[in-house]
C-alpha cells in the first residue's frame, strides 16, 4: 500500500477475516488516497490464502459519508476505470461484509451496495444524497440499488436524497442483519462474515435483475416521476439526471448503465446548480463558526426549557423542542389563552396524522412532552427559557423583570423578538449577561433559521449555548448582532419595500409573482403576503410611519388591507381565493383599483422587464446586506445567504442571495445599477460603501473580509 494510504485505511487479518478500517476522520469521506486504499486492501484480502471474508468498516462516528465535496470543482485527476473501488468489489472472491454505523452516505452507500452483504447499527443511516449537492450518485448506485429494492423505491430514495433508517433499510432488504444498539459492530460484522464465508454464489447486485421486472410491469413510472418532481425540481438538473440513470439501470446491460451513469456525473459535477448547491453546503457549517468564541467553550447544560407565550410563535417553537425529544413547559397566565395555544399545537399535529406524515403513537409522544403551566414558579429551575410574547417593549420588559426574580441562577434568558433591541431586555434583568435573542422564523416549528441575536452584554456562554441549542432542536443558527430587525428581516425589509412600490409603478402582484417562483421561489412574495396575513405588515407601517415623519408610506398596500383585503384567511388579499383552495387568482379588479389608485397619486405608469423586476427585489437587498456586514453586525456574506435559504425559501440551487450577486457578472454591474437607482428614486438607494469599495476592487462577496468585528 502507499504510504498515505497506509494510515488512511488500514489492513488486519482477525482469525481469517480481513478487516479493513477507514479512517479519515472527521466522517471518512473518500479523499485522494482512502479510494486506493480500499482497492489495496480488498485486493490484499484476496491474495491472501489465510483470509476467508473480509469486513469493511469505518472508524470513529461514522462509516462513510461519502466522496469528498471538497474535491468536486477541482482539477482532480479522473478516476482509473476498472481500478474503482466499486469495481475492485465487483470483481472479489472472497465476500466483503460492510460494516455500518452512523452514516452510509452517497459514495459511502455506494461501496456498501457494492459490498456481498451490509450489517448495520440500529442507529445508522443510508442514502445516496448527491441530488442535494446537484449531482447524481456517481459509483454505481443509480445501478445497483434500483436491482436492490426495485426501481420505484430506488428512484424516490436517490430523487429526495433522504436518509434511510437503518430499520427501514433493513425493511426495504437493503440491510442483511441489524446490530442492536450498543453491541460491538465490529465482533457482530466479523461473526457474520465467518457465517457467511463459504456460501457461494456470492451475491452481487450487479448479478441480478430480478426487480428490475418492475419497470417492464408499469413502463409509465419514469414519466411520473418526471411530472411529479416537476415543481419542486424547476430550473434544476439534477433530479432530472437521478431518474435518467435509474430509467437505464432498467434498460440497459450493468455495465453500460454505469458508463452512463457516469457520462451524466461529470455533465453535473460543474453546473451552476452544482456549485451553488456545495457552496450552501459548506456555508450552513461555516455559519457555525464563531470567530471572536473559542470552539471549545464549555456551553451551559440544557435539560429542560420554558416557553413563555402560548401563541402561534410559542406553540411552534414548543413544538420544535417536543420533535426532537426535549420536555418544555409552556406558560401562559391566562389558563384560556393556555387552553388556546394548546388546541392549536393538537390541531396541527392532528392534521398531519390525517395527512399521514405523523404517527398517533409519536404525536402523544410530542404532546406529552409539552407540559402546560400558568405560573412563573413552575419554570423557574428550568435551564433555560424562551420569551415569546406579545411584541410590544413594555410587555417584554415586565416578562424579563419577572424572569429575573423567579429564574434559578445561571438559566439563560432568550427572547424570540424579532425586531426589539435586545439590550432593553436584557436591562430589564439584573443578569444581562444571560440574555440574548434566538429568533424564530414562522411557522417556527418549520422554518429552518434559528438566528441568535448578541445583546451588548451577552456572555460568549450564553451565545455559544443558543447557537447549540438551535442545532439540538434541528435548525440551522447563524449569529446576528443587536440591531433593528437583526440581519435577516432587515436584509429582507428593501425586498418588501421594492415589490410594493413596483406594484405602485405600474407592475402587477402576479407579475412580480410569475419572475420570482420562476426565479426559483415555491411562492411568490405576494402570494407569501397574502398567507402569513397583510394586516401585520400594515401595523407595523402605521408604527413606524407614526414614529418616523420621512417614513416612505405605502399608500396601495394599505388601501388593500383597509378594503379589507387581510389575505388567504379573509379570500383576498394580493390575490382572490377560492373557499377552502390555498390557490391564488390574479383578481382583474383588484388591478383596476390598483390602476386608478395610482393615477389618483400622480404616479407615472410603465411597463417593467422581468429583469428590472428580479434586480429591483435582489439588489435592494443585497445592498443593505452590504450596510450589515460594514457594522459589523454579520460575521460573513455567507451567513447571510444561510439566512435566506433557511428563513425566507431563497431558491438554493442559486446558493443565496449574495452568491447569487456574486455570480450574474461582477459586483461592480451590482454597484452601477444601484447608483443609477440612486439617481432616479433618490436615499433609499444610497450605495453602501463596502458595495462600493468590493466593486472598486474587484473582490467578490466570497472574497471579502468583514470591515469591523461583531
Ligand atoms: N466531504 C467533505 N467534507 C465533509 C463531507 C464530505 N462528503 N461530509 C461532511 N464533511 C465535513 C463537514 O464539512 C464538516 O467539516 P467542518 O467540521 O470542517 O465544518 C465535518 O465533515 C462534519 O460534518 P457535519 O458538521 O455536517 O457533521 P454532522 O454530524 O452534522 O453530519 C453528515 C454528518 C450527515 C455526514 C453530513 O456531514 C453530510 O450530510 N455530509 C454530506 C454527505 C454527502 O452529501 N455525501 C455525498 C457526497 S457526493 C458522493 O458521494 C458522490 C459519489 O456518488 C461519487
Amino acid at each position: 500500500m502507499a504510504e498515505g494510504a497506509r494510515e488512511l485505511v488500514r489492513y488486519e487479518n482477525v482469525d481469517g477475516v480481513g478487516v479493513i478500517t477507514i479512517d479519515n476522520p472527521p466522517v471518512n469521506a473518500l479523499s485522494p488516497g482512502v479510494p486506493e486504499g480500499i482497492v489495496a486492501a480488498v485486493e490484499r484480502g484476496n491474495a491472501d490464502p489465510a483470509i476467508r471474508a473480509m469486513v469493511m468498516i469505518g472508524a470513529g462516528r461514522t462509516f462513510i459519508a461519502g466522496a469528498d465535496i471538497r474535491q468536486f470543482g477541482t482539477n482532480r485527476p479522473p478516476p482509473i476505470e476498472g481500478r474503482r473501488p466499486h469495481q475492485i468489489l465487483d470483481r472479489s472472491e472472497k465476500p466483503v461484509v460492510a460494516a455500518i454505523h452512523g452514516y452510509a452516505l452517497g459514495g459511502g452507500f455506494e461501496l456498501a451496495l457494492a459490498s456481498n452483504y451490509r450489517v448495520a447499527l440500529a442507529s445508522a443511516k443510508v442514502g445516496l444524497p448527491e441530488v442535494l449537492i446537484g449531482i447524481l450518485p456517481g459509483s454505481g448506485g443509480t445501478q445497483r440499488l434500483p436491482r436492490l429494492v426495485g426501481p420505484k423505491a430506488a428512484m424516490e430514495i436517490i430523487v429526495s436524497g433522504r436518509h434511510v433508517s437503518a430499520e427501514e433499510a433493513h425493511r426495504l432488504g437493503i440491510i442483511d442483519e441489524l446490530v442492536p444498539e450498543g453491541a460491538d459492530l465490529r465482533a457482530a460484522a466479523i461473526a457474520f462474515a465467518r457465517r457467511i464465508a463459504d456460501h457461494r454464489p456470492l451475491p452481487r447486485l450487479r448479478e441480478r435483475d430480478d426487480k428490475l421486472a418492475e419497470a417492464k410491469a408499469d413502463p409509465g413510472m419514469f414519466e411520473a416521476m418526471r411530472r411529479s418532481i416537476a415543481r419542486r425540481a424547476r430550473g434544476q438538473k439534477a433530479p432530472y439526471h437521478c431518474i435518467q440513470s435509474v430509467e437505464n439501470a432498467c434498460a440497459l446491460p450493468f455495465d453500460e448503465g454505469v458508463r452512463r451513469e457516469r457520462e451524466l456525473f461529470d455533465e453535473l459535477e460543474n453546473s451552476d446548480e452544482a456549485r451553488a448547491l456545495r457552496y450552501a453546503f459548506f456555508a450552513e457549517r461555516e455559519v457555525a463558526r464563531l470567530p471572536d468564541i473559542p470552539r471549545d467553550i464549555p456551553l451551559r447544560p440544557i435539560k429542560n426549557a420554558a416557553i413563555v407565550g402560548a401563541g402561534t410563535m410559542g406553540g411552534g417553537i414548543a413544538m420544535s423542542f417536543a420533535e426532537f425529544g426535549f420536555p418544555v413547559r409552556l406558560l401562559e397566565v391566562s389558563q384560556e389563552a393556555l387552553d388556546r395555544g394548546l388546541a392549536r399545537i393538537r390541531a396541527n399535529y392532528e392534521t398531519r396524522v390525517r395527512r399521514g406524515s405523523l404517527s398517533e403513537a409519536e404525536m402523544n409522544r410530542r404532546l406529552a412532552l409539552i407540559q402546560p403551566v400558568t405560573s412563573y414558579a413552575d419554570i423557574k429551575d428550568c435551564d433555560v427559557v424562551i420569551e415569546a410574547v406579545f411584541e410590544r417593549i413594555p410587555v417584554k420588559e415586565e416578562v424579563f423583570k419577572k424572569l429575573d426574580e423567579v429564574m434559578k441562577p445561571g438559566a439563560l434568558l432568550y427572547t424570540n423578538t424579532s425586531g426589539i433591541d435586545i439590550d432593553i431586555m436584557a436591562n430589564a434583568t439584573r443578569r444581562p449577561q444571560d440574555v440574548a435573542g434566538t429568533h424564530f422564523f414562522a411557522p417556527a416549528n418549520v422554518m429552518k433559521l434559528f438566528e441568535v441575536v448578541k445583546g451588548t452584554k451577552s456572555a460568549p456562554d450564553t451565545l455559544a449555548t443558543a447557537m447549540d441549542l438551535g442545532r439540538k432542536i434541528g435548525k440551522i443558527s447563524a449569529m446576528a448582532g443587536n440591531g433593528d430587525g437583526f440581519v435577516a428581516n432587515r436584509s429582507r425589509t428593501p425586498f418588501g419595500t421594492e415589490m410594493n412600490i413596483m406594484i405602485e409603478e405600474g407592475a402587477l402582484p402576479e407579475q412580480i409573482d410569475k419572475i420570482m417562483v420562476d426565479f426559483g421561489y415555491p411562492i411568490g412574495p405576494f402570494a407569501t403576503a397574502d398567507l402569513s396575513g397583510l394586516d401585520i405588515g400594515y401595523d407595523s407601517r402605521q408604527r413606524r410611519a407614526a414614529q418616523d415623519p420621512n417614513y416612505r408610506k405605502m399608500p396601495i398596500a394599505d388601501m388593500v388591507v383597509e378594503m379589507g383585503r387581510l389575505g388567504q384567511k379573509t379570500g383576498a388579499g394580493w390575490f382572490k381565493y377560492e373557499p377552502g383552495d390555498r390557490t391564488p387568482h390574479p383578481d382583474p379588479e383588484l388591478a383596476r383599483l390598483i390602476k386608478q389608485k395610482a393615477l389618483e397619486l400622480g404616479i407615472p405608469q410603465r411597463e417593467f422587464s422581468d429583469d428590472e423586476i428580479l434586480r429591483r427585489l435582489l439588489f435592494a437587498s443585497v445592498n443593505e446586506a452590504c450596510r450589515i456586514l460594514d457594522e459589523g453586525k454579520a460575521y460573513r456574506s455567507s451567513d447571510i445567504d444561510v439566512m435566506w435559504l433557511n428563513g425566507f425559501n431563497f431558491p438554493r440551487y442559486r446558493g443565496g442571495l449574495m452568491y447569487w450577486a456574486d455570480t450574474i457578472g461582477g459586483l461592480a454591474e451590482v454597484y452601477r445599477q444601484i447608483q443609477a437607482w440612486h439617481q432616479q428614486y433618490g436615499a433609499r438607494w444610497a450605495p453602501s460603501p463596502y458595495l462600493r469599495r468590493l466593486a472598486e476592487t474587484g473582490t467578490s462577496f466570497r472574497d471579502a473580509k468583514p470591515s469591523r468585528p461583531m
